[in-house]
């Protein structure tokens, strides 16, 4: 394993034929940017994972330190590590789920949308790849703007003739996670047991919770209503604003806060929830249903987020939004508005 001499290499340490195979029956995952602020609690949520028998770590930097520290870990999965571009291919062979959380984090006063430039030629590159060792693995794209990404990774598949749209996933399964939170505390419910459905997009207004449908059923007052969707829109930017805030902050936490700021756990928490709800369905479990930004004829845009149902081969079927309330609409609309540029731009980007 060329990986693991390359650790052997770093660390001075000698390999020994291990005579125990290890790894459980399960799923060959592979997680791309893995050494990143997502990538790395990501790592160690997915080497928990039970459904998980080979875990593959594939990062342009830092990887093989990331892969020494999950191998140790006493779980089923067997972890092995991918460095620089020359081993993207083989971090992608046999994979039945790849997971993209790779690309730079926005700073405050960005947007999503800002990071397009960086962003979109990765994860060209990425699924380039995925196109030619794994056409039929799961894609769960974590990426921003998500809004445009995944629209980026359709064309991608698509000049390579191996599009399928029922297995390629934006990932908004945090702003689900944010929504069951915020409407838990507001409501005085344990958020374990609150549904919220998200449906559009992953960006500002694209971000629309349908407050209307939530269960168990709540009736929330304007201020209420007005105070959680906008809670839920910003939720991303809040997080970034107030990590920017800590890392002003003097003395040595100022060094610890500079280097902790870029790690994001909830996204890879609410990446495992929703990877486990993908391989879960690939098991063969029935009702596995999340939110997820995929091609869709929900409305007239190419690509929406709402509710889906996994199964064997990626999504089973794409809900329709249900019944909406006058605010949702008007929410609808706006939404709709700037998913449409979102998904142009990224069309564009590889049809030009
Ligand atoms: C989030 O919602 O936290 C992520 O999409 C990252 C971001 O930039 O907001």
């Amino acid at each position: 394993n060329p990986n693991y001499l390359k650790m052997e290499g770093s660390s001075g340490l000698q390999q020994v034929s291990c005579r125990a195979k290890g790894g459980a029956p399960g799923f060959k995952v592979a997680i791309l940017g893995a050494a990143g602020g997502i990538g790395q609690p990501l790592a160690m949520l997915m080497k928990m994972n039970p459904l998980v028998s080979v875990l593959h770590l594939y990062d342009v930097v830092n990887s093989p330190g990331v892969t020494a520290d999950i191998s140790h870990m006493d779980t089923g999965a067997v972890v092995r590590c991918f460095l620089g571009q020359s081993q993207l291919e083989d971090a992608l062979i046999g994979m039945d789920l790849v997971i993209i959380p790779a690309g730079v984090p926005r700073k405050p006063g960005m947007t999503r949308d800002d990071l397009f430039n960086i962003n979109a030629g990765i994860v060209k590159t990425l699924c380039e790849g995925i196109t030619k060792c794994c056409p039929n693995a799961i894609v769960n794209l974590i990426s921003n703007p998500v809004n445009s990404t995944v629209p980026i990774a359709a064309e991608v598949f698509k000049k390579a003739g191996t599009y399928d749209p029922k297995r390629l996933l934006g990932v908004t399964m945090l702003v689900v996670v944010r929504a069951n939170t915020f409407v838990a505390e507001v409501m005085g419910l344990d958020p374990r047991e609150v549904e919220v459905p998200v449906v559009g997009g992953h960006a500002g207004v694209t971000i629309l919770p349908l407050l209307s449908q939530v269960k168990p059923p709540c009736s929330f007052t304007p201020e209420e209503t007005d105070y959680l969707t906008s809670r839920i829109q910003n939720g991303g930017t809040e997080v970034v604003e107030v990590k920017d805030i800590c890392k002003s902050w003097g003395g040595i936490g100022n060094t610890i806060n500079a280097l902790d700021s870029h790690i994001k756990i909830p996204q890879a928490y609410a990446a495992v929830k929703f990877a486990d709800a993908c391989l879960r369905g690939l098991r063969g479990d029935a009702s596995v249903i999340q939110c997820a930004f995929v091609a869709s004829q929900v409305t007239e845009l190419p690509f929406f987020a709402s509710k889906v149902r996994l199964g064997r081969t990626g999504i089973d079927e794409i809900y329709p939004l249900g019944p909406l309330n006058e605010y949702e609409r008007v929410g609808l609309e706006k939404a709709k508005k700037e998913l449409a540029e979102s998904i142009q731009k990224g069309v564009s980007f590889i049809k030009k």
